[in-house]
């Protein structure tokens, strides 16, 4: 075969209408970085009148017509969303296309299944796209660190929510205040549900969970809290320690010791966390994103760019374009994905953490010595205790060492009981601090 591969495009909006436009601009590049040309058979759109700028000849409404007709080498889903994305990539599989997917919740919630298809039909299924938008995050994991013993993969992987809370540790701003401004510039959607509540950054942990450990994980599987309960207090608290607020989707591997999971596990979760300053992902500012990995022999890597926006996500979908085209120029599969290890995956209540709090209480005698045994009676040890002002007006702020998460939050609501305790002003976990 020598003629042109073609690749049927699924959805024409900001990050589809960018792939296009390389995949035309830069055809003879591509095509000889592949070592056959390249040229693009059909874009699928909803509404073809919303799209001037493409040729009319390349547009259609039929979809499902476009990925099985038999001159389609490759298929890029940048539809989004689960249906009719799912079919599609299914019905492209059946017809023995390979595909290339930007769709972060789909390959969250039906990866396992997915990459079935596609291995049976011996083709390929890419989506570096779907996480972290340009980072080359996701083949890393699949193919350069696929020989390492992983341990931890931490990522900012939401823009939107870093651009909030870089706000506010720079103005001071509440998080209301520092939403309103990310919508106003365009840095959070109309309805910001999917970032600020950490669905977003749950599929993307779960995916790179899944990768990191050889084990399926699903959206479902990630313990997930957002940044809307963040405060001000909160903010101003990490930097007195010395510690900055992030959005963090933390996926590790967890040694044994759980009387209900006597192996090693994975725990995913997604929450925002302290983290010291001088942690790498510190300072991932404003709307960038990073991944920080530590693994056995490789140590710690840290992979930092832009997680979102049209051209820079067309950066990593074409990267995977050419991949899956030199596959098939070459008639064999690129490396598929591996679930072998299917370790469980640990409840957050079993997950340990530390946790960093601030309580209002009278400075008194016997009241931090009740306090104490607040957390002494959860078996929490007590890391570091700080006392500010006298009288009436005394705040503790106690950072604790590694406990299951159950134990931390039961003692947060044993202080809150607590007569001598005025009130509990901050609560956040801490991440990363020795
Ligand atoms: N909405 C995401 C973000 C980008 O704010 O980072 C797409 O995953």
């Amino acid at each position: 075969m020598t003629g042109p591969l073609k690749v049927a495009l699924l959805g024409c909006g900001t990050v589809g209408s960018a792939v296009l436009r390389v995949l035309q601009d830069q055809a003879g590049d591509l095509g000889a970085r592949i070592g056959r040309p390249v040229e693009v058979a059909g874009v699928a759109v909803r509404r073809p009148a919303h799209h001037p700028d493409v040729p009319a000849h390349l547009l259609t409404t039929d979809a499902h017509g476009l990925v099985t007709r038999d001159d389609v080498d490759l298929v890029v889903e940048v539809i989004g969303g689960i249906e009719p994305a799912r079919s599609l990539m299914l019905a492209a599989f059946e017809a023995g296309k390979s595909v290339v997917s930007a769709n972060k919740a789909l390959l969250a919630e039906d990866g396992v299944a997915l990459h079935a298809a596609a291995a049976k039909a011996g083709v390929d299924l890419y989506y570096e796209a779907a996480v972290a938008g340009a980072i080359p995050i996701l083949r890393p994991l699949r193919e350069s660190l696929v020989g390492d013993q992983l341990s931890r993969v931490v990522g900012i992987v939401n823009g939107t929510t870093n651009y909030i809370l870089s706000r506010m540790a720079e103005t001071g701003a509440g998080f209301g205040e520092a939403l309103a401004e990310a919508t106003e510039l365009g840095y959070a959607e109309a309805d910001p549900t999917a970032d600020v509540d950490g669905f977003d950054a749950a599929a993307k942990a779960a995916i790179l969970a899944s990768l990191a450990f050889h084990t399926p994980v699903s959206a479902v599987d990630v313990y997930r809290e957002g940044i809307s309960t963040v405060t001000a207090t909160d903010v101003a608290r990490a930097a007195e320690i010395g510690c900055t607020v992030k959005l963090l989707a933390i996926c590790e591997r967890v040694g044994n010791g759980s009387p209900t999971h006597p192996g090693d596990s994975v725990a995913v979760r997604v929450h925002p966390a302290m983290i010291p300053t001088s942690h790498p992902l510190a300072s991932v500012g404003g709307a960038f994103n990073a991944v920080f990995v530590e693994a056995e022999a490789a140590g710690q890597l840290m992979f930092y760019g832009q997680g979102a926006g049209g051209e820079p996500t067309a950066s990593a979908v074409l990267g995977d374009l050419v991949a899956v085209a030199r596959s098939r120029v070459t008639g064999a599969p690129g490396p598929g994905v591996t679930g072998y290890a299917n370790l469980a995956v640990r409840s957050m209540a079993e997950t340990p953490t530390r946790y960093h709090v601030s309580l209002d209480v009278a400075d008194k005698p016997g009241v931090l010595a009740a306090v104490a045994q607040e957390f002494a009676r959860h078996e929490v040890s007590i890391s570091t205790v700080r006392q500010t002002g006298r009288g009436d007006a005394a705040t503790l702020v106690i950072v604790t060492h590694s406990a299951p998460d159950a134990a931390l939050s039961a003692t947060i609501a044993a202080l809150r009981e607590m007569p001598a305790v005025r009130g509990v002003t901050s609560v956040l976990r801490v991440e990363g601090l020795s």
